[in-house]
């Protein structure tokens, strides 16, 4: 079921997310709502705030990039639980994107390399090195959890000229292809 994603200004995207047990309803249901959720969006990661849920997962596919990076191909995982134990490696620059913010993409300066921990969905342990643009993503979707969006990584200057971007989703009149829940 494809649901609604929580634009800007939702209070739920500013919240930090809470773990959750095994005993979670329906998880395997909602994991696969977010997949379908992400994929018809053409996006490549989803966080649990942003269909509402203020709870620690995240789905991430890099299967729409393995034409460019072949070891991508058939990349779908679900993310329960993460957390971000270590950012290191070099500092790059990337444009970014995210489906709660439509329309705006802006560069975004991230460590290259990261030592997560997270449960996969049968709730079993890892705790893995992680480089390049997975990297990126991860810490991306998991800021999502921490209640924190890529524009609080621009520059005072950055967030001015988007200004008006975000005042039109305050508003409730932001577009995109996809189905929204705006503030109003
Ligand atoms: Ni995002």
């Amino acid at each position: 079921m494809i649901l609604p994603i929580y634009v800007y200004g939702q209070p739920v995207l500013r919240k930090v997310a809470e773990d959750i047990t095994p005993d979670y309803p329906n998880l395997k249901e909602l994991i696969a709502n977010m997949f379908e959720t992400m994929v018809h969006a053409d996006g490549v990661g989803l966080a649990a705030p942003q269909i509402g849920l203020p709870i620690r997962v995240v789905t991430i596919t890099l299967d729409p990039l393995s034409e460019d990076y072949p070891e991508f191909k058939d990349f779908n995982k679900a993310y329960i639980n993460p957390h971000i134990l270590e950012v290191a490696g070099e500092e790059v620059s990337m444009e970014e994107g995210c489906l709660s913010l439509p329309g705006i993409h802006e560069t975004v300066k991230r460590g290259d390399k990261i030592r997560v921990k997270y449960m996969d969905e049968n709730f079993v342990e890892h705790e893995e090195v992680v480089e390049g643009y997975l990297a990126r993503v991860m810490q991306h979707e998991f800021d999502h959890l921490d209640g924190k969006m890529f524009i609080d990584h621009i520059s005072a200057l950055r967030k001015q000229m988007i200004k008006g971007k975000l005042n039109t989703m305050l508003k409730g009149k932001a577009r995109s292809s996809y189905k929204m829940k705006q503030v109003k």
